[in-house]
């Protein structure tokens, strides 16, 4: 039963071989879950992992079993994309962000993942010098592994003390040292669920064009700022967006969650005309390809997986397209996650936690997929053992690079009426036994 006590806890995690906790990966925390679920003999609640907890949309699973029927399966795709994907991947930029991206900048990528791998590789190599990511933290920590991976250099900071005005001298400080090829941020934001302000998207936009960096915007979560309801196509509000304010950016647009098509691994690269036609020397000498957007597909995507698979393409198109005709209300059915993020922020809040993130500008953060929690006197690390120990699952704020001391709590598994109740029976045993 739960709580466990200090030595068991501590033990599941030597057996893992896990060496700090607070720098774990999801995938690590969700193993020393299930051993600490053997030890207590009682399920945890999962707040750990951002598997999407809706089912996948029919449209897209319809359109990839009829595309499999008619034989795609035994042609290797177009890595550039299949035309259909291309045209409504564009409509869709155009309807929901009104922004234009041609066709060809559409690119289909194996997830998110593969994308913002491909394309801070292909950074780094541009310019002799612009040798490094920054990341606006806190972020999605795999994407940070992945630029470790690749042997980038890597400059961060927590966002938390710079919103605002104070975004802008921040920035300049880091950019004018020249060195920095790209940055990358997700919007709304893994893990901390705020939104950067149209002020805060224009400094972004101005610094990126005057110091030459290129943006990877990633809107994974794309429509689940549920304060601005973007769900009409081609009707304002728009979603907020940096490409507003530059011509250097690419956007990551991912099926897993918008469409609860994570298992498929699917996602737009949309890369702005500018970037794809520029031209460099260095590309041109290595890839014997000049332009960003020809060495992205024909020499990166190429030798990293060959494409993306062709019924997923298919499935993405009719998605988007259904999307663009008001005929799928993709937003509509992500609202879910709000109202389980409401009800489970009450629950921490009525039991002595409190926000960690809190504000965008002046406005309350939307409710959504992720919020993060803090305790008083209690580190990250501190918290995320305590609530492991009493049966709560999530990751600490260190590893997605904030300063704040607290933990990611992802909604989306919690799938029915019992694990809200138990999340509140531990949360209420957790605050008897620590509260003052
Ligand atoms: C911010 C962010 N980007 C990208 C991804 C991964 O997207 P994909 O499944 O398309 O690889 C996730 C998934 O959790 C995410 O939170």
């Amino acid at each position: 039963m739960f709580p466990l006590n200090t030595d068991i806890l501590s033990d599941a995690i030597t057996r893992l071989n896990i060496i700090d906790i607070s720098s774990a990966t999801i995938r690590q925390i969700c193993a020393l879950a299930a051993e600490l679920e053997g030890e207590a003999e009682e399920k945890m609640v999962h707040l750990e992992m951002g598997n999407p907890g809706l089912p996948a949309e029919s449209v897209g699973i319809e359109a990839e079993i009829e595309a499999l029927k008619s034989g795609v399966a035994n042609t290797y795709p177009n890595i550039a994309g299949i035309p259909a994907l291309k045209k409504w991947g564009s409509e869709f930029v155009k309807s929901f962000l009104d922004v234009n991206v041609p066709p060809k900048g559409i690119i289909p990528t194996v997830g998110s993942m593969q994308g913002s791998f491909t394309l801070m590789l292909l950074l780094g190599q541009r310019i002799p010098g612009k040798d490094t990511m920054l990341f606006l933290n806190p972020g999605f920590p795999a994407q940070r592994n992945q630029a470790k991976l690749l042997g980038l250099k890597e400059e961060a900071f927590d966002i938390y003390d710079y919103r605002g005005k104070k975004l802008e001298e921040k920035l300049e400080s880091i950019l004018s040292k020249g060195n920095i090829t790209g940055m990358i941020y997700s919007n709304p934001n893994n893990p901390a669920w705020t939104n950067l302000t149209e002020e805060e998207l224009e400094i972004i936009g101005s610094l990126a064009t005057k110091y030459d960096v290129i943006v990877l915007e990633d809107l994974a979560y794309f429509g689940m700022d549920f304060r601005n309801d973007v769900s009409h196509p081609g009707e304002a509000p728009f979603g907020a967006t940096v490409a507003r304010y530059t011509d250097n950016y690419i956007l990551l647009l991912s099926g897993s969650k918008i469409f609860s098509y994570a298992g498929q691994r699917i996602a737009l690269v949309c890369m702005g005309e500018k970037v794809f036609d520029r031209r460099y020397d260095y590309l041109e000498k290595f890839y014997e390809m000049p332009s960003f957007g020809d060495a992205y597909v024909f020499g990166v995507l190429y030798c990293s997986s060959s494409g993306t698979a062709h019924s997923a393409q298919y499935a993405m198109a009719a998605m988007l397209e259904k999307a663009v005709k008001g005929e799928l209300p993709f937003i509509d059915h992500c609202k879910e996650y709000a109202r389980k993020a409401n009800r489970a922020k009450k629950s921490f809040l009525d039991n002595g936690f409190h926000i960690v993130y809190e504000y965008d500008g002046q406005q309350p953060i939307s409710d959504g997929f992720f919020f993060t929690i803090g305790y008083d006197g209690m580190s990250a690390e501190e918290l995320q053992l305590e609530l492991l120990r009493y049966g709560v699952a999530s990751i600490s704020l260190t590893s997605t690079g904030s300063e704040q001391a607290g933990v990611r709590i992802c909604v989306s598994m919690l799938r029915n009426e019992e694990d809200f109740e138990k999340l509140e029976k531990y949360l209420e045993k957790f605050n008897e036994d620590h509260s003052k």
